[in-house]
């Protein structure tokens, strides 16, 4: 495939590179790419090894005296131009996302159009790593707090974003002045060393030193075990489930090293008496089924009043016969398969489950067959009536399944049933009533990082703080001022004078 070529994708990848040079370890076998759309191999990968690691981090951090010392404001024009590369690569960055993990080719488009705006973000951000200035007791004393680069970020992202989140993490911690360590997912290798190849472009381009930008792609025990330990990288930032969050936080809290957790999801919408259903029936329905439900931030659970369940359900099964499942290269197609067959696994065991528990089935609830879905990874997107407790409802299953529950009376029961989940990403309501409104938004209503009116639970844009509470993790990412966590915080206080007051007016004469 020409596009794979235009990327610098080859029968067989290295799998580690610290910005233009590529390791050549081959003895650590070989990672067979293969696209759920098809069932076929796309390339493999060569996984690194633990001595590649360690030659990435002895040169990283040497990068990173160099690159702590340049203006963040230069920084951002490196980051400024790897934005305006990305602009040229967008339609084969995306063709190649849809390929490797198949997600609809306008997601994948609009995924790599995050990338691109993260990086328009960060050049803006590189002018402005700011601190405060306060006025101190003493007199003739300055005090202010000042950001300084971290070091060695490490990057751990899963599949479902193979761009974009790596991006959110690695244009802020660049503009910081940090070095970045990405270890991509297994699932889309490819899609990581096509991003390090367009980046190297701008490195040569700028007679670049190596160990700015690395990547490593391996297995756990070899690679992901020592970057989880190694001292050497300050800050972990990881997306991924919560069963991976809780292990690295645990090893990298540890030797009190910090991390940035982004972690699984249990996204509600409620939906009032007093909703706009027409609004709310195609943020309903892109949140669930776009991604195929793989989103983080996808839509899990419907919190209906009585008054308009109904009236939604069936609307919503409607517009379920209506999504087009197919090949996600076909812009048409609104759904493609999921990642893999252990992802179809994982669905049919929780439809097992939910059915186990008195669920009912109101529309999909199969794996496809057929002509155009031999993969085996392509599922009926699903509604299922449930309720709230169920433990299969209490998890974030990895698949386009949409429980539906139902609530009476007031706002509050709708919120307490959202609520009673052990995650905390993204939410919203649907409702025109200002009190309902207000009430999702206050200290005792949506307990989520993202609280939405009248729009869906996925599909955050960049330009806000992005993560969630509970068991997400508490990490923030992305835009606001969560480039705060990728530095190091200080605290100055400066005598101009020529007295030496103590604070807190302690008397010491000497
Ligand atoms: C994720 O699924 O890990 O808000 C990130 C969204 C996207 C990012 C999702 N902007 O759905």
């Amino acid at each position: 495939m020409d596009f794979l070529r235009e990327l610098g994708i080859e029968d067989k990848n290295s799998g580690a590179s610290t910005g233009q040079e590529w390791t050549k370890t081959k003895n650590q076998g070989e990672l067979e790419v293969i696209s759920p759309i098809d069932g076929r191999g796309i390339a493999s990968v060569y996984s690194a090894s633990g001595e590649d690691l360690e030659k990435i981090l002895r040169k990283a951090e040497e990068a990173f005296h160099f690159w702590c010392m340049v203006p963040a404001p230069k920084r951002g024009e490196i980051v400024r131009q790897i934005g305006l590369r990305v602009r040229a690569y967008q339609k084969p960055l995306g063709r190649l996302v849809t390929l490797e993990m198949g997600k609809p080719i306008q997601e994948s488009w609009g995924e790599v159009q995050e990338m691109i705006d993260i990086c328009d973000f960060a050049v803006g951000q590189s002018r402005q790593l700011w601190g405060f200035t306060m006025h101190s007791e003493r007199p003739r004393h300055r005090m202010y707090e000042q950001y300084h680069p971290l070091g060695i970020v490490g990057g751990i992202t899963t599949f479902n974003f193979p761009v974009a989140v790596w991006s959110w993490n690695a244009m802020i911690a660049a503009v910081c002045g940090d070095v970045v360590l990405w270890k991509p997912s297994s699932k889309t290798p490819l899609t990581a060393i096509a991003v390090q190849r367009v980046i190297g472009q701008v490195l040569r381009e700028n007679h670049f030193p190596e160990g700015v930008f690395n990547v490593i792609i391996g297995r756990g025990a070899e690679v992901g075990e020592r970057i989880l330990n190694d001292r050497r990288i300050p800050l972990i930032s990881i997306t991924g489930s919560t069963a991976l969050g809780r292990h690295v936080s645990e090893v990298v809290g540890g030797r009190l090293g910090r991390t940035i957790l982004e972690l699984g999801g249990n996204n509600a919408i409620i939906i009032t008496a007093e909703a706009d259903l027409k609004l709310a029936l195609p943020a309903v329905v892109f949140g669930a089924v776009g991604t195929a439900g793989q989103r983080c931030t996808t839509t899990r659970r419907i919190i209906i009043h009585d008054e308009v369940y109904g009236q939604f359900t069936t609307a919503l099964v409607k517009a379920y016969q209506g999504v087009r499942i197919g090949n996600p290269l076909e812009e048409r197609n609104h759904m493609g398969p999921l990642v893999d067959k252990a992802a179809v696994e994982t669905y049919l065991q929780a439809l097992d489950r939910v059915r186990k528990a008195g669920g009912r089935v109101l529309y999909g609830g199969k794996v496809l067959g057929g002509p155009g879905f031999e993969s085996g990874c392509y599922v009926a997107p699903t509604l299922a009536e449930a309720e709230n407790h169920w433990e299969i409802v209490q998890e974030e299953t990895f698949a386009p399944i949409l429980y539906l529950i139902r609530y009476s009376g007031e706002v509050k029961n709708a919120i307490a049933l959202h609520n009673a989940v052990p995650q905390g990403l993204s939410s919203a309501i649907f409702s025109n009533h200002l009190r309902e409104v207000e009430e999702f938004l206050s200290h005792q209503g949506s307990d989520c990082g993202i609280a939405n009116v009248n729009i869906g639970t996925s599909g955050a844009e960049i330009g806000g703080a992005f993560g969630g509470e509970k068991e997400t993790g508490g990490g923030r990412e992305s835009g606001s001022d969560a480039w705060k966590a990728y530095m190091r915080r200080q605290t100055n206080t400066l005598n101009w004078g020529t007295d030496m007051p103590l604070a807190q007016g302690i008397k010491f004469e000497l």
